[in-house]
């Protein structure tokens, strides 16, 4: 240790606040030999479309080397954000400009800059319960304050929002994942769009729509976009799920007021997105690739949905109960009375994992549900890791 090193070294308040994603913790022990992992929100390495990225990455290092490997403007590639503007408007109906499209660090860059400059610390925002763990990491990163509003079957509850909103009349946003949410699985219906959007507009709350499984759908159709409905919605897409991760590449499609104020949090953040993915994602779009790749993905994913549902069905007791998502990647799992906190220790030495419910609640404690991963694990994986949570229901006391 330096010999300057202070004895008791203080932090922020913020760096304190903070708490490590139940997600990444887990993802340590999900590399041990004979984990079945059911719980980090991996897409399946098997989707990675390696051969054409090859081919895409060598073209461009080519073609655009200098400017590739060069820092970039902080809104994006304009050849990325007009190839965005142009397929959001012909697959979403989402109608927006390039100028409307700033390029982030994946979503997750995002949904960070969306508590930042709309809310102040101590300032709350309303979200659904249970609610992507990454957003509320995101958003007490800086101080804002979460409510959440309970879902049923068909998304956020409107009555249980317009109490909210009586008791939290001044809310700095309403954040939804409308599409198979993370991590319910649920698909808020086109009657409850429509009513968000009327209390959003009679009440003159912005929305924050995040989009990160949309076009991951395999049964039922299509469900129009809030902002496709309503453009002064502000709408998070990621290229995370439908290409790969690893290149950390999402995008904003907002009004120019909050790209603005976007941007100048980006360039404090991180100046810009990565030009390397940026090139590689803009020849994908461009040349089609996103059309032939997504309907394999789908056939991938909903063959995997089938076999989890159908494991469950022969291994779960009867009372255990489960969505069952249209697309995505998650099915939450329920049972009346348990603990999934106290039954995971057990789950990590039959090697099996999940994510628990508890981490997905904004503002208050809930441990009847587990969050389960079907498109990561193996067919072989995801009827053997069944089995075993079968078993650990029956045994675990309630
Ligand atoms: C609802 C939701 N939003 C945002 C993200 C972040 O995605 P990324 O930063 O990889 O684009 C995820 C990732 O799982 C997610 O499920």
């Amino acid at each position: 240790m330096s010999m300057n090193a202070p004895a008791k070294r203080e932090f922020s308040k913020i760096a304190n606040l903070m708490r490590p994603s139940a997600i990444r913790l887990l993802l340590r022990v999900a590399n041990q030999p004979d984990m079945i992992s059911f719980g980090g929100g991996l897409p399946n390495p098997e989707s990675f479309p390696l051969d054409d990225i090859r081919r895409i990455f060598d073209e461009q290092l080519a073609k655009n080397g200098k400017k590739m490997l060069q820092y970039g403007a902080t809104e994006g590639l304009d050849s990325l954000n007009i190839a965005l503007s142009k397929r959001l408007k012909e697959k979403e109906g989402i109608v927006s400009e390039p100028t409307n499209i700033i390029e982030t660090t994946g979503s997750q860059e995002a949904l960070y800059m969306v508590g930042k400059i709309f809310a102040n610390p101590g300032e709350y925002v309303i979200t659904e319960a249970p609610t992507y763990t990454g957003t509320i990491s995101a958003f007490r990163g800086s101080e804002v304050k979460m409510v959440g509003v309970e879902m049923d079957h068909y998304g956020m509850n409107m009555d249980a929002l317009r109490q909210t909103l009586k008791n939290y009349p001044n809310p700095k946003f309403i954040y939804v994942i409308p599409n198979f949410q993370n991590p319910s699985g649920i698909t808020m219906s086109l009657e409850r769009r429509k009513e968000l959007l009327e209390i959003a507009n009679e009440n003159g709350i912005t929305i924050v729509e995040d989009d990160p499984y949309g076009s991951l759908r395999f049964a039922g159709s299509h469900i129009p976009s809030l902002k496709s409905m309503d453009n002064d919605v502000v709408y998070l897409g990621t290229f995370s799920k439908v290409l790969s991760p690893g290149i950390r590449l999402g995008y904003v499609v907002a009004p120019r007021d909050v790209i603005d104020k976007l941007n100048i949090t980006k360039q404090a953040l991180d100046l810009a997105t990565s030009t390397v993915s940026e090139y590689i994602a803009s020849a994908y779009v461009e040349e089609g690739f996103m059309d032939k790749q997504i309907p394999k993905i789908i056939d991938l994913y909903r063959q995997k949905r089938d076999l989890m549902i159908e494991s469950f069905e022969n291994y779960f007791p009867k009372d255990v109960e489960f969505t069952r998502p249209n697309g995505g990647m998650f099915i939450w799992v329920t049972r009346k009375g348990a603990n999934t906190d106290k039954m995971f220790e057990e789950a990590v030495r039959q090697k099996v994992l999940y994510v628990v419910g508890s981490a997905f609640y904004p503002d208050e404690d809930n441990h009847e549900s587990m969050r389960l991963n079907f498109t990561y694990s193996s067919n072989e994986q995801i009827v053997e890791g069944v089995k075993r949570l079968g078993k650990l229901f029956e045994v675990t006391a309630r």
